[in-house]
């Protein structure tokens, strides 16, 4: 089969066709098969403001919940607290995931207003731990990434020898009691089932994502956004979603089909080892760019206006 030239920066490219179980490459698909119809009369210049957990912020373009960039060592550099001070310049929401208590600190003092996702630990007292610490250091909201339970090997993962586990209703119930006026957010739900037990544990977000690909054959986060919405239409969960956005485009048509607002994850990686914080400066200056211009030509001035009807998918509207 020939391969397709994929848009996106050299890092993003999936893998070839042949991997069928990739979620990242029918994640990828699905995005670029959404097309978006025009309204563009009494349309004008839309004004981005994310209203989020009682802040205000520029757009709801946010940050990923990257870890680890500052021990792998390519730049010599700490990516981590690089791409927290271009949140803080762009008033953007941060996310930082898997980093010790230290790291955690020393990256939430770059002064962006920062979310706390911490691993699905086989220790909840690591777990609520960690909580604890967030909240004195100001986290805007803190949550857990239970899309991070299993390895390729089937069994509970390890991360950095830290063994994982199995997250259930009442633990995250726990998380939640131990939040207490912080937000929690469960990071990495893929089901209207686990929706509905995120919203019976009485999280304030969740996260709709699968991790760029930890879920073999996963459906797309945003198909399954739109099923949640469907499902749960009077939820007062937050629903953020990322994977595979890329451009401000791709943004679009997660935010027209119901998300509150999304997280650009690998697209900003390029820049971010290359230039630092000027490079995601310019990426998500685009992105922002590229988002005005679709909520432009659909007609929506705010995100209180998005609407899943300007998204056409294989002639059908959503
Ligand atoms: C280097 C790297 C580290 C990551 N670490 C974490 C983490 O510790 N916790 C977490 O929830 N997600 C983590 N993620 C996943 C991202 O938060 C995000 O869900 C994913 O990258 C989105 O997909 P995309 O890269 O296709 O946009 C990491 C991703 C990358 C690339």
């Amino acid at each position: 089969m020939e391969e397709r030239k994929w848009p996106g920066p050299k890092g993003m490219i999936p893998e070839p066709d042949r991997n069928a179980a990739d979620a990242k490459m029918h994640n990828r698909r699905y995005l670029d098969e959404l097309l978006v119809e025009m309204r563009v009369i009494d349309a004008f210049v839309p004004d981005l403001t994310l209203k989020l957990f009682n802040e205000t912020f520029a757009s709801p373009i946010m940050m990923p919940a990257f870890s680890h960039l500052n021990k792998v060592g390519i730049t010599g550099r700490t990516p981590m607290q690089e791409y927290a001070a271009a949140a803080k310049d762009l008033n953007l929401v941060n996310w930082v995931g898997m980093e010790s208590d230290d790291e955690y600190a020393s990256i939430a003092s770059e002064g962006a207003r920062t979310v706390r996702i911490i691993k699905p630990f086989m220790d909840h007292d690591e777990i609520l731990k960690q909580i604890a610490f967030a909240k004195e250091h100001n986290a805007i909201a803190v949550g857990v990434d239970i899309d991070h339970v299993f390895g390729k090997n089937g069994k509970y993962d390890v991360v950095d020898g830290i063994p994982l586990g199995p997250v259930t209703l009442d633990d995250l119930t726990s998380y939640v009691k131990a939040a207490g006026s912080t937000p929690f957010v469960a990071k990495g739900v893929l089901s209207v089932q686990d929706a509905r037990k995120c919203e019976q544990a009485g999280c304030a977000g969740i996260f709709v994502s699968h991790h760029h690909g930890r879920l073999p054959f996963g459906i797309p986060p945003v198909m399954a956004l739109q099923e949640i919405r469907r499902a749960m239409p009077q939820t007062a969960m937050k629903i953020f979603v990322d994977c595979s956005i890329e451009t401000g485009y791709d943004a679009f048509k997660a935010l027209a089909l119901g998300a509150d607002a999304v997280s650009v994850g690998r697209g900003i990686l390029p820049g971010l080892l290359k230039e630092g914080k000027e490079g995601v400066l310019k990426k998500v200056n685009r992105m922002n760019e590229e988002l005005s211009e679709m909520m432009g030509y659909t007609g929506i001035r705010d995100l209180s206006q998005m609407d899943s009807s300007v998204i056409v998918h294989h002639g059908r509207h959503l």
